[in-house]
């Protein structure tokens, strides 16, 4: 089958073409036949236009079906004003054709991928067994043509500043990230195996060693852990460590970055997003109490407040007897919540409740005092509090929560009593579900925070040993080394996340370069001397070669995307992803293997 090389591309005629000639190559987009003509919507990847078929003159426009791949030659003509199209960029003018070659005939797709409407029906698993196709769709094209430009947007960056970028081995040994590995078998010994990277975290910090100063990498990482809505067993880092380097400038490096990449990419696409201005910091203590998590979503600002130290000695049991034993009573502000039904502050309740509440207690400051309705409590100042609970609190209580909750008429005040860590997990998603339904979450807002000085180890009472926050790489901060041995949990971490619209984006550390202090974090990992010299005694030996001070960072380049493009599921951003427990319909992966291979790396299936 031949083909002529085109002269344009689908997306290209304009009235300014009219009269020329032009050749191109597409897809069957859409294709009606109405008898007299036969019109056929040709796509390729830079738009779409309308071609003309006068069916007299050719005899087997039924071998033209949708999605059949065609080379056309045609001339451009002028549309009629009552036909033209003006939704198109094309559409002022249509492709009357004489001649044309059906390249790739197609059979009837598994789906319409030229109808977007329909799509969204479309079974996620079909659409993946059929990625290819799926593809075809000019919104999958714009996610990839945005992936794409962002990383070579963050090239560019780094590159100005110096940063060589440098491959890593897929074929390595288990790093420490906290899931999973995924193993190779090593066929000429079995019984070993490579890992697979979890990240390139040890490679970065030997390229340090070696004197590389800036490194980067546009990283494939893959975990073998539970799949959620932004995760994927293999997923894309941007992976940088630099030499000789504080806390504060790989932070201003990354936020450069991601303030001139994002605002790059909205202008390049005309993304429907407000401009990035910059990250704002909080300690990894502040958002804790400010909002109940280490991942703030920023987009809106209703911060947690906390009425122990009112409510300490007050008349409502439920509160007093949590802070006697020892828990906090906090809250968070649901604007315009007063006017909630007693059922729907129920629903609300019941959400606190699924995530381990032992309830929710709440009360309203009335709009209007007017019609706080029986059994409110009317203060001196001639405000009203509506809600079964206000009757247990003196007037000057009241005072103070409604000050201390900077309640605006209207609003309802939720109070949540717990220990602080079970409490912010139930206030968190509180705040969430709030900022959801007052519609704070304001899609036009890219919202970045960084968050700082992350405690190094927290105590797993399963494993009954510290865990490290990050990874054992991270350096506790010099001044609180004092507390190793007697209170760990206190030390801080020179350790920093990037937060993105209440979803982690990066995160990185300055490292442990000593050989010695290194040593004593393994062991407070609980790490014996034999299996530190196992597992991590190349980095050990290392650091003893004059090791530089350094630091890094790794932003998922996947979940920068799902920001971008407003999607939920970062399958939607990832070319060929992964389904259910990891499985790739499309290839059949993951799949059997002949006997051979299975005798060749001297596996068997256990009993
Ligand atoms: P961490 O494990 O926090 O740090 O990962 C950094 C970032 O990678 C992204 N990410 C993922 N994206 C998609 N699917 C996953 N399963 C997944 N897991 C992680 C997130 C996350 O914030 N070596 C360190 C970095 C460092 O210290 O420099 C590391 O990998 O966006
Ligand atoms: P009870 O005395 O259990 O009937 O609870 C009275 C009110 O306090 C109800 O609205 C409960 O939802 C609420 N409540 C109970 N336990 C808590 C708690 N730990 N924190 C906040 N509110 C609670």
């Amino acid at each position: 089958m031949s083909f002529a090389q085109r002269t344009h591309g689908c997306g290209e005629p304009r009235a300014s073409h009219a009269g020329e000639q032009v050749i191109l190559n597409g897809w069957a987009h859409r294709v009606r036949d109405l008898g007299g003509v036969c019109f056929v919507d040709l796509r390729d990847r830079s738009g779409i236009v309308q071609l003309v078929f006068d069916p007299s003159r050719f005899q087997n426009l039924a071998e033209i079906r949708s999605e059949s791949c065609l080379s056309v030659t045609g001339t451009v003509r002028l549309r009629d004003p009552d036909t033209k199209n003006p939704a198109m960029p094309t559409g002022e003018v249509e492709i009357v054709v004489t001649g044309y070659n059906v390249l790739g005939p197609a059979k009837t797709l598994p789906f319409p991928v030229s109808d977007e409407e329909q799509m969204t029906s479309v079974n996620e698993e079909l659409r993946i067994k059929y990625r290819y196709l799926d593809l075809r769709r000019p919104a999958m094209y714009r996610k990839f043509a945005i992936r794409a430009a962002a990383i070579r947007r963050i090239r560019a960056y780094l590159d100005q500043r110096e940063f060589l970028e440098i491959e890593t081995p897929i074929f390595t040994k288990s790093t420490p990230e906290g899931a999973r590995d995924y193993l190779v078998p090593y066929r000429l010994e079995p019984g070993l195996f490579y890992a697979l990277p979890q990240s390139p975290q040890q490679y970065k910090q030997l390229l340090m060693v070696a004197g590389v100063e800036r490194y980067y990498q546009i990283a494939k990482c893959f975990r073998d852990e539970a799949q959620r809505a932004d995760r994927q067993p293999e997923f894309t880092q941007l992976d940088l460590e630099m030499s000789f380097v504080t806390q504060e400038d790989v932070l201003r490096l990354i936020e450069g970055l991601t303030v001139e990449v994002v605002n790059g990419l909205i202008e390049e696409f005309d993304l429907p997003k407000d401009r990035v201005e910059g990250f704002a910091r909080l300690t990894y203590d502040e958002s804790m109490h400010l909002y109940g998590c280490d991942k703030p979503d920023l987009r809106f600002g209703l911060q947690l407040f906390d009425i122990s130290s009112v409510v300490k000695d007050c008349g409502f049991g439920v509160f007093k007897s949590c802070i006697d034993g020892g828990g906090f009573v906090r809250g968070i502000r649901y604007p315009g919540g007063a006017s909630l039904s007693r059922k729907e502050i129920g629903i609300l309740e019941e959400f606190c409740k699924e995530f381990g509440a032992k309830g929710m207690a709440s009360f309203g400051l009335a709009q209007d005092p007017a019609d706080a309705g029986e059994g409110a409590v009317v203060l001196a100042d001639g405000r009203a509090v509506k809600g079964s609970i206000a009757k247990f609190f003196k007037p000057e209580e009241l005072v103070q929560i409604l000050e201390t909750a900077k309640a605006e008429p209207g609003d309802l005040l939720c109070f949540i009593a717990d220990a602080y860590s079970a409490g912010n997990n139930v206030l968190f998603r509180l705040r969430n579900e709030i900022g959801e339904r007052c519609g704070l979450r304001d899609q036009r807002k890219v919202a970045f925070c960084f968050v700082l000085d992350f405690p190094l180890v927290e105590w797993n009472p399963e494993s009954s040993r510290w865990d490290a926050t990050h990874h054992p790489f991270t350096a506790p901060k010099a001044e609180d080394l004092i507390y190793i041995d007697t209170d760990p949990g206190r030390i801080r971490a020179d350790c920093y996340d990037v937060v993105c619209n209440g979803t982690e984006w990066a995160s990185g550390s300055i490292r442990i370069h000593r050989p010695d202090i290194q040593e004593r974090c393994f062991k407070l990992l609980g790490l014996d001397e034999e299996t530190i010299r196992a597992r991590f005694g190349h980095m050990i030996e290392a650091f003893e070669y004059g090791a530089p001070p350094h630091g890094g960072i790794a932003p998922g380049i996947d979940r920068l995307i799902m920001f971008l493009t407003d999607d939920e599921n970062i399958r939607e951003v990832i070319a060929f992803p992964k389904i259910g427990q990891g499985m790739d319909p499309m290839m059949g992966a993951p799949s059997t293997i002949d006997p051979q291979q299975w005798a060749e790396l001297g596996l068997r299936l256990g009993e």
